[in-house]
């Protein structure tokens, strides 16, 4: 107090102009730019509009701001097409001058939007792309993931169908990275558990003609099938393995994606599927309950995985945002933050492995109804192995 009375007026009066100064630039603090790269048409364009769903759910409830900053968004549809990956994504970085890039669905287009993210320094959220290479030899600072590894889900599956005792088993799947690291997921823990594969079968992406490879799988007569197909082509695939009677005679398992936002479509001839996943139907928590009712009611919609990976991708930038009071430049400060938080999710609660890709539960599910059930967990707090991931 005696100090104060000391002080002269002008001396009280500068610090009262620097206080509002600071006050009024904080109010005008420019908005957040985010570049949302993700799917609006083509076989993935539903995931993609479930991911800026969840996303814009999660901004919403924190009243349109996360960290002190408003978003303000740049869209761009990529279209599931990575031979104008580099091009799209450099768009939102050098035109646009985002502030973050969140996307995408597909493997070939993350892997593209890794390298630009990496190249310039950008802050980038995966919200479900699974390329391996994302969050293992591309891995970075500024490089995160809150959907999970291409490896993950096909792992967990390798060791339920081992457990299961089946010993020969084909493989199908689109010829490009996610297909192709998911049933080297699968592969790894399935052979470890004394199994073979005993023919790995492709088609082109986004290509859906099945049929002569269900043909090819009925002369082969393999104790199980293992599947990655998501989207508009897991909808055909599971109808199409019914309508040639397997479903009767060669059990078919799958990553979830097979069974998660597809089940209205599929109708009865995905009953009964086992898959696994990161998140589940009626799970049951209090903060799942939460998040359902929440997206119906502003969408009028059941929310998929793709949601909770959207959600997550805005809780996960919210989380950097708020340590570093809403200066994404500070990125030691954003990255600090988010490799020790733990993200409550609506699929259960989960951290970032060292390689920022998330570790956690593996689900496995059964198709009941429109419903994929909860049966077990069959890993639990599964981290991807990071396999040439340096940081
Ligand atoms: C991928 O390309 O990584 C991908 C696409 C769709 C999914 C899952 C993974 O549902």
């Amino acid at each position: 107090m005696k100090f104060q009375k000391r002080l002269p007026w002008t001396a009280l009066a500068a610090a009262a102009t620097v206080a509002l100064m600071s006050a009024s630039v904080q109010a005008q603090a420019p908005k957040l730019k985010v570049g949302l790269m993700l799917p609006y048409t083509g076989t993935y364009a539903a995931l993609g509009v479930a991911i800026e769903n969840g996303f814009r759910l999660y901004l919403e409830e924190q009243g349109g701001k996360l960290g002190g900053r408003e978003l303000e968004f740049v869209k761009v549809d990529d279209e599931s097409d990575p031979a104008k990956a580099t091009d799209n994504v450099n768009k939102l970085i050098k035109r646009d001058n985002v502030d973050v890039i969140v996307g995408t669905v597909h493997s070939g287009v993350a892997m593209a939007m890794a390298k630009a993210a990496k190249d310039s320094g950008t802050m980038m959220i995966d919200p479900n792309a699974g390329a391996d290479a994302v969050t293992g030899p591309m891995c970075a600072k500024n490089i995160f993931r809150s959907s999970f590894s291409n490896w993950q889900p096909g792992y967990a599956m390798g060791e339920v169908v081992a457990k299961k005792g089946h010993k020969k088993v084909v493989t199908i799947t689109w010829k490009y990275a996610a297909g192709d690291e998911s049933v080297g997921g699968f592969k790894e823990s399935f052979t470890k558990g004394g199994g073979q594969i005993v023919k790995e079968l492709t088609v082109p992406f986004p290509n859906v003609e099945f049929q002569a490879l269900l043909t090819e799988i009925a002369s082969l007569k393999p104790d199980a099938v293992y599947t990655f197909f998501a989207g508009g082509g897991a909808v055909k695939f599971v109808k199409d393995y019914a309508a040639a009677g397997l479903n009767k005679t060669i059990p078919l398992y799958g990553a979830g994606f097979l069974t998660d936002g597809t089940l209205e479509a599929q109708g009865a001839a995905a009953e009964g599927l086992l898959t696994t996943l990161h998140y589940a139907d009626a799970l049951n928590t209090p903060r799942d309950n939460a998040f359902r009712l929440a997206y119906v009611k502003a969408y009028k919609l059941q929310p998929d995985v793709y949601a909770v990976q959207g959600y997550d991708a805005a809780q996960m930038l919210g989380i950097g945002l708020k340590a570093t009071k809403g200066d994404i430049g500070n990125k030691a400060g954003f990255a600090a933050a988010l490799e020790k938080a733990k993200i409550e999710s609506p699929r259960g609660t989960f951290t970032l492995g060292k390689n920022h890709n998330p570790v956690q539960d593996f689900y496995l599910r059964q198709v009941v109804g429109k419903e994929n059930k909860v049966v077990g967990i069959a890993s639990k707090a599964l981290a991807d192995p990071g396999r040439g991931c340096r940081m």
